[in-house]
């Protein structure tokens, strides 16, 4: 025989597995899979959008109107938009090899892209904001994964010798790179190859955030040991390059005709 106190148990065990276990499930199901139209948020990962093929403004337009930005608006960027820029940085162009968007030597490709991301830096749909931190950009599945949570700028700031921008921008990618990769197949001149490349990179950066109408600025002044420990990255990461990104203050827009017009004063005066 059941005894009472036995059988109570049992039913308020049972009565708690119906109710609990679905209502864990929902609840856990909320905190990893945030459904956007295109954003999957997972516990420590977002599927980003799909990076756009086709633009509104041209190469040319693009190459004649960037500069290095240095203020930015206290606004944040959007999901696509960071996605646009990790992919015109690193994504993938070509679906056989995984080649990318920016050449490699041997395509033996030394970066790995990390982005950090403000407090309240990037919105997701209307659902609110990425989580303040560091992510790793992984090109293949382009995607970006949690490295180190909290607002990590005002370090970033420190590390790269409190450059406003820094601080200010609502997220930085910071470019870095793994010598071995290349110096394993060229030997003393990878080294030569991985900063070649570091630059195709950054060029990329610098013309997809134009394009986008934002505005970003190569820095290379930082210390690369302080950096490498605030962005949660491992030893063989060597940080090349930060470059915060965000909605410029005051755009840059070369005029067609101030152009032409420097060129024929500099033929005048060149022989
Ligand atoms: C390798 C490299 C390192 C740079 N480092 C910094 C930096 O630490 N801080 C900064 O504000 N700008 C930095 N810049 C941006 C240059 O100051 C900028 O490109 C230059 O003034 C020309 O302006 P433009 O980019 O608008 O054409 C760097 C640029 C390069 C290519």
């Amino acid at each position: 025989m059941v005894s009472r106190r036995v059988f109570l148990q049992l039913i308020t065990t049972s009565i708690m597995a119906t109710l609990v276990t679905p209502l864990a499930l929902i609840l856990h199901a909320k905190r990893t899979y945030k459904r956007g139209p295109e954003v999957r948020v997972g516990e420590d990962c977002i599927d980003l959008p799909p990076p756009r093929l086709d633009g509104d403004v041209s190469l040319e337009r693009s190459l004649a109107n960037r500069r290095s930005i240095r203020d930015y608006l206290d606004e944040p960027l959007s999901i696509e938009e960071v996605s646009q820029l990790l992919w015109a940085a690193y994504g993938i162009t070509e679906t056989i090899h995984g080649f990318k968007t920016s050449p490699s030597a041997g395509a033996t490709y030394p970066a790995e892209i990390y982005i950090v991301v403000g407090e309240k830096g990037v919105t997701i749909g209307d659902e609110g904001y990425l989580e303040p931190g560091s992510y790793h950009y992984n090109p293949h599945a382009h995607r970006i994964c949690v490295v180190k949570k909290g607002e990590l700028r005002h370090e970033l700031y420190k590390a790269a010798l409190e450059q406003e921008w820094v601080l200010k921008a609502p997220v930085s990618i910071v470019v870095t790179v793994v010598f071995e990769r290349t110096t394993r197949r060229y030997g003393e001149r990878g080294i030569r190859y991985v900063w070649i490349e570091v630059g195709h990179i950054g060029q990329n950066i610098y013309l997809q955030a134009t394009a986008l109408g934002l505005g970003t600025v190569a820095v290379g002044a930082f210390l690369d040991e302080q950096v490498k420990k605030i962005i949660g990255a491992p030893e063989s990461h060597n940080p090349a390059y930060i470059m915060p990104v965000g909605r410029p203050v005051t755009p840059y827009t070369l005029d067609e005709r101030e152009l032409h017009a420097y060129i024929m004063a500099h033929r005048e005066k060149s022989t």
